[in-house]
């Protein structure tokens, strides 16, 4: 499947809806859809279970978090290396709800890239934002921390938040894509997103802990 934007990325975080045998079913509805309808969607599985269900679907798997270290001894720790074997085409990194530094975010970029694995690299303003881009990632998600989970969508709650991300990482290198998240639960987040000039969204719980996650999933795309 070619990707093209608008990405919707799909964080199954840590929820009950998406472990396990809850997870792979999630997958198979977001790969279904994507077919249907012939949209970019990827998703991030729960950490124990992205080999599993990245042998189960065919869309874009990605690991939510991993580490700077290739493997060795490192209990509990996500390897890079680990990310490749699972069959992941790549990584969220430095997530609000799992943070990291500068100098680790910058490592793990390029050992992905040598690797041909994409990187994300989440931001929690215009600021960080910049800062990443200058890393070079090939993604930069903004997520104000404090719209997370809220289903108040940074894209209608604080819309300068996007465009002037959008600017400023663009300014540094056009080819970083731009995603933002936070709140995102709807077709009509995800086109004001759009009309932001974001690249896609990254969203969790507008799906996740919907009562029907196909209906939420199918209004999320309804716009494209
Ligand atoms: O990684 C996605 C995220 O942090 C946004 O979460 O639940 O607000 O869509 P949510």
């Amino acid at each position: 499947m070619l990707l093209k934007p608008p990405f919707i990325i799909l964080n199954m975080k840590s929820y009950q809806e998406s472990s396990g045998e809850n997870g792979l079913n999630l997958a198979k509805i977001c790969e279904d859809l994507a077919k249907e309808n012939d949209v970019s969607i990827m998703i991030c599985p729960q950490q124990v279970d992205l080999t599993y269900i990245c042998k189960n679907v065919t869309i874009p798997c990605l690991s939510q978090h991993v580490d700077p270290i290739e493997s060795g001894g490192y209990t509990g720790w996500v390897s890079i290396n680990s990310v490749k074997n699972s069959g992941a085409k790549g990584s969220l990194i430095n997530h609000s709800e799992h943070k990291m530094n500068l100098a680790d975010t910058d490592l793990i970029i390029g050992v992905l890239r040598s690797f041909n694995l994409i990187s994300i690299v989440c931001a929690n303003n215009e600021i960080t934002s910049r800062a990443v881009a200058e890393l070079r990632p090939d993604f930069v998600a903004i997520e104000p921390p404090e719209l997370i989970g809220t289903g108040v969508s940074v894209s209608s709650a604080r819309p300068e938040v996007v465009s002037h991300t959008v600017e400023s990482v663009k300014y540094i290198d056009q080819n970083i894509k731009v995603l933002c998240g936070a709140g995102i639960s709807n077709g009509e987040d995800v086109r004001s997103a759009v009309n932001l000039g974001a690249d896609g969204i990254l969203l969790a719980s507008g799906v996740i802990k919907a009562k029907n996650q196909k209906k939420a999933l199918l209004d999320l795309i309804s716009y494209i």
